[in-house]
């Protein structure tokens, strides 16, 4: 499903190279539910952004569903990501002069679904209502981003980032600005939604006890894997 095979990111700021990802290699199956965890500076960011496409590593290569990122140019990359890859960030990301449903539609509409007939914008919509219902937001479908909670509008991105049934969904400290027990709720219903659609799932978390609830842990510090509770002798899970 997702396998990346020694991964290196070197930044170069101020003159300086600055390695912040070294030699990082496992494999996930189809299906997991992965948690990446480590102290802030660890790398967590720049490893996500390299799994899912968004950037480039520096040496070594990502291969999502068999295809080698690195072998697809920008406009590829991005065919892919929006086919096959759901996004959750920290800060929602909603578009906040759209409403709960309409930012749910947006994916779907991008897909090329969005044709202009009846039937079909039906249907685009009642996917979207079904998914706002899955998160327990049917009721404030109409809601713009301002007139909900953060941990409601981290429902909204979650129901978005689902919208175009990605084989994969990543998701940067998606608690991070949730209380804790909101925060609970969120990474509950990342579970659900991997249990019942089989999507694979990355968590990237500080928190031990979000990550708990994955099927399996990577541990960075300072660039590296110390700690991995799902690799099988030889690295490979
Ligand atoms: N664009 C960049 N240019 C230079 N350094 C960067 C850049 N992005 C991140 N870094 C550095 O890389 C290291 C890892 O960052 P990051 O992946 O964001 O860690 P984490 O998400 O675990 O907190 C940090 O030292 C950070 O300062
Ligand atoms: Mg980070």
């Amino acid at each position: 499903m997702l396998r990346c095979e020694q991964l290196t990111k070197t930044y170069v700021s101020g003159g300086r190279d600055l390695t912040v990802l070294k030699d990082i290699t496992f494999h996930l199956e189809p299906g997991g539910f992965l948690a990446i965890i480590g102290p802030s500076g660890s790398g967590k960011t720049t490893l996500l952004g390299l799994l899912a496409g968004l950037d480039r590593p520096t040496a070594g290569k990502v291969l999502l569903d068999g295809t080698d990122l690195g072998a697809l140019d920008e406009d590829a990359r991005a065919r892919l990501r929006r086919d096959r890859v759901g996004f959750v960030f920290q800060s929602f990301q909603l578009v906040p002069t759209l409403t709960a449903l309409e930012n749910v539609q947006v994916p779907l509409e991008l897909a090329g679904n969005g044709r202009r007939s009846g039937g079909s914008e039906d249907s685009i919509e009642q996917r979207a209502l079904a998914l706002l219902g899955r998160v327990g937001l049917a009721e404030r479908a109409h809601h713009y981003p301002a007139q909900l909670s953060g941990g409601e509008q981290q429902r909204v991105a979650l129901a978005r980032a689902f919208s175009n049934r990605p084989r994969i969904l990543f998701a940067d400290e998606p608690t991070g600005n949730l209380d804790a027990r909101t925060g609970h709720v969120i990474v509950e219903l990342m579970g659900e939604l991997n249990r019942d659609l089989g999507t694979t799932l990355v968590l990237v978390t500080h928190d031990p006890d979000l990550a708990s609830r994955a099927g399996r842990t990577i541990r960075l510090a300072d660039g590296a894997i110390v700690s991995d509770t799902g690799a099988a002798p030889g690295g490979d899970a």
